[in-house]
């Protein structure tokens, strides 16, 4: 299907360029259209065969409802059976605006609508296109947010077409969506409000009106509960972290876990505070082109980080991230409703504190009886010596070892002359699990980088040399000493020790430049 694009002022969109959208709407047709929360993605609500077409083109769960827009007050009695007080009061308050109320339904709204539930979520947005639009069309509308299901919502116009194109009539431009996250809906049912959909409304506001006010957003789905809180929502494609606590902690969280993606070269977007953000930009300095610094705005004032918190999520999908660690906010105001969603973006991935997750290095040799069982020895004092408080885990294998064999005399003479004691080291070869436990893995030498890559290739980007990790502290190769007598095993220690103790600091450094 071709869609076409219709831009309009945002503020005062014209009837004539609208009127061919609202014709399409009437008819059947699919429209995708801003709000003042999200984009959506609009059809005649009094028609299932175009309901059906929403679902298909969005590749949304057929049990999960659709919200209902008017453009007028009047245009809630007929879609339900009864408007109480208590929604009566909250529709002259909060409307236009970002509160979806659920009422009765009645029988001219479609089960498909409700994906058969007895009621039906209707709101009246605050924006003049979709209002304008609503009003020309003269159906009540049915909008999902405008995004194919399971990826955040559009808050853009560019986003929206890029989700939709091909699968709608038409996308009408209106500039971006002003609040950022969709709105809230509220189970007026009971005694007691319940939220089951935090959003642009903030509980501290509708408590001003109702008084107490639930929030009763943990789902498994119970019958009154909001269908759609069930699936996992708002994802971008890489694997969403979120780091708890005070923001220091939090800081700190994201520095370590940051530098364990790195360093095992994933690319990573870190979605930050703009209190904590440089702390983390003086990180990406040292990895440029994998690391990037989205700034959602301030703890203080929320609502810059509810308008970019979309369009970021989607912007590390451009960047090719990996991952997104991304801090949380504070749970007042619009900060419910952007943790909700940080939540359900994360799948409940959270980052465990800075102090409990170590920074793990596997170093690999051959036989793993001289060079490795040194580097492991040195790279680990090194550490010690740097007091970071994060905790290193240093463990050695080789690619050709066989398993229990002793380090050689050599060896742990001359690192008995340093005043280290690897007598006890058995060797051990190199497992898929050895690999998959360390997050940066460094071999002495090129060839064995490449038998790892050959033999593990999912793990390849996470191996590199010495020589590649020692940023010019050592030339190529750590050559293997044995049977080249004392002298030449005191020279690869000595290789060994430049190369791991710029690899040690390095990785101190940058822990304590983002604050860890
Ligand atoms: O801000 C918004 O609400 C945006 C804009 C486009 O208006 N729309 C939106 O729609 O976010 P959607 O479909 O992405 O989310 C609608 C939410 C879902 O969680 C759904 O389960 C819930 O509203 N919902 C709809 N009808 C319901 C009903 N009858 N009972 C309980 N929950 C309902
Ligand atoms: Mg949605």
């Amino acid at each position: 299907m071709q869609t076409r694009v219709v831009r309009v002022d945002p503020f005062e969109p014209s009837d004539d360029l609208l009127r061919p959208c609202a014709e399409a709407l009437r008819s059947g047709g699919l429209v995708a259209f801003p709000t003042e929360t999200v984009y959506g993605l609009g059809a005649n609500a009094l028609m299932p065969s175009a309901v059906r077409e929403v679902f298909r083109a969005k590749g949304r769960p057929q049990d999960n409802p659709i919200i209902v827009h008017v453009s007028r007050i009047e245009a809630v009695a007929p879609l339900v059976t009864e408007i109480s007080p208590v929604a009566s009061k909250l529709m002259e308050t909060f409307w236009p605006g970002p509160l979806t109320l659920l009422f009765p339904k009645s029988g001219l709204v479609p089960a498909e609508v409700t994906a058969g539930l007895p009621t039906v979520a209707v709101r009246m947005p605050d924006h003049p296109v979709a209002q304008r639009l609503i009003d020309l069309s003269g159906v009540p509308v049915a909008a999902p947010s405008a995004n194919i299901s399971g990826r955040p919502s559009p808050t853009t116009f560019e986003a929206t077409l890029s989700d939709l194109d091909g699968k709608v009539d038409y996308v009408v431009d209106g500039g971006p969506a002003g609040i950022g996250v969709e709105s809230t809906v509220l189970d007026i049912s009971g005694p007691v409000a319940r939220v089951l959909r935090p959003g642009g409304l903030s509980v501290e506001e509708l408590s001003q009106v109702l008084g107490e006010v639930q929030v009763a957003i943990e789902v498994p789905a119970g019958p009154l509960s909001s269908p759609g809180m069930k699936y996992r929502h708002y994802a971008p494609k890489a694997d969403v972290y979120l780091a708890a606590g005070e923001p220091a902690a939090q800081r700190e969280a994201i520095a370590v876990h940051a530098l364990k993606s790195l360093i095992s070269g994933k690319k990573v977007a870190v979605l930050a505070s703009l209190e904590n953000e440089p702390h983390y930009s003086r990180l990406s300095w040292s990895f440029p082109g994998s690391l990037f610094v989205l700034e959602l705005g301030s703890r203080e004032d929320l609502a810059p980080v509810a308008a970019r918190l979309f369009s970021s999520l989607r912007y590390a999908d451009r960047l090719g991230a990996d991952v997104v660690l991304s801090e949380s906010f504070p749970e007042r105001g619009l900060g419910l409703a952007i943790q909700n969603r940080l939540d359900r973006a994360s799948g409940g991935r959270k980052m465990p504190a800075a102090g409990d997750s170590a920074v793990s290095v596997l170093l690999v040799c051959s036989g793993n009886t001289c060079r490795s069982p040194m580097a492991e020895a040195i790279l680990g004092t090194e550490w010690a010596g740097l007091e970071s408080r994060i905790p290193l885990r240093v463990y050695s294998r080789g690619t050709a070892a066989a398993p229990g064999l002793p380090v050689s005399h050599e060896a742990v003479e001359t690192m008995a002359e340093r005043g280290i004691n690897i007598s006890k080291h058995a060797s051990a070869p190199v497992t898929g699990a050895d690999l998959e436990g360390a997050d940066l893995v460094v071999t002495m030498t090129v060839s064995q980088k490449k038998a790892l890559a050959d033999r593990f290739p999912e793990f390849a980007p996470r191996v590199r040399t010495l020589a590649e990790v020692a940023e010019g502290a050592v030339d190529g190769d750590i050559p293997d000493p044995i049977g080249m007598g004392r002298g030449a095993y005191g020279r690869t220690a000595d290789a060994l020790e430049r190369g791991l103790s710029v690899l040690a600091r390095r990785m101190a450094g940058l822990l304590r430049t983002a604050g860890a």
